[in-house]
């Protein structure tokens, strides 16, 4: 045998061997990868679902919404659906709202079943420390203020800063962060309102493309 073919033959066995062990070592790991992060999405969904009573697991029960929807943001939409004795008591929407300071800011949103906000938690974002980024829930109180809030407190026009007319406080040299939160905010509640009865009753999506 050639000294090439040789050094082929080597090279392909211990590809295949690499192979076998990184499928080995998957299928060992993958089962508790999948549970640990099914229990770190509920934990993050908890906070925007304070105080309210629920059954089952929160994130066994997704739906996505595919583009186009009329929900803000270019992307398909989660909805985590939460039930109590099959009833439906909340909706966590996984939004993006498009004109952060910074680029896309993602939020989470907590809307219970009556149309009331529950919690917002901010998912991801890229705004400036000490400036936008006081809109994360450790950072400051600001995004506490829409908890208990809906699409009629304040009324749909105060749904805003209040330099700009609105009830909601501002961040100070940083309004532009704060009206991208609440105007996606504002765009979800009142899909929510107008889609409340679909989404509850819509199965499950098992699969995420
Ligand atoms: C380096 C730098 C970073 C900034 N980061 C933010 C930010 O994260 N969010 C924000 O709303 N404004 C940010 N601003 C300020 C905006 O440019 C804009 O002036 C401000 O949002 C307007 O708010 P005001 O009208 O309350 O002053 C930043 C400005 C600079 C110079």
């Amino acid at each position: 045998m050639s000294a090439v073919l040789k050094s082929g033959v080597t090279l392909a066995v211990i590809a295949a061997v690499c192979a076998a062990l990184v499928a080995i070592t998957y299928s060992l790991t993958s089962e508790r990868i999948a549970v640990n992060e099914k229990a770190w999405l509920e934990k993050s969904l908890e906070p925007a679902l304070a105080g309210l009573t629920f059954e089952g697991s929160v994130s066994g029960s997704m739906l996505v919404v595919r583009t186009p929807h009329d929900l803000p943001g270019p992307d398909d939409v989660i909805i985590y659906r939460v039930y109590a004795d099959d009833l439906p008591v909340a909706a966590l929407f996984a939004v993006t709202a498009r004109d952060g300071y910074a680029g896309a800011i993602r939020v989470l949103i907590g809307i219970e079943y009556d149309g009331t906000v529950t919690g917002i938690r901010i998912l991801e974002h890229r705004e400036t420390p000490g400036l936008g980024d006081k809109i994360v829930a450790s950072r400051s109180d600001w995004v506490f203020q829409f908890d208990g809030r809906s699409l009629g407190d304040p009324r749909l026009e105060q749904w805003s800063i209040r330099r700009d007319g609105g009830e909601f406080d501002q961040l100070t040299g940083a309004s532009v962060t704060p009206r991208a939160v609440i105007k996606v905010t504002k765009e979800t509640l009142i899909y929510f309102a107008a889609h409340r009865d679909e989404i509850f009753s819509a199965p499950a999506t098992e699969d995420r493309e």
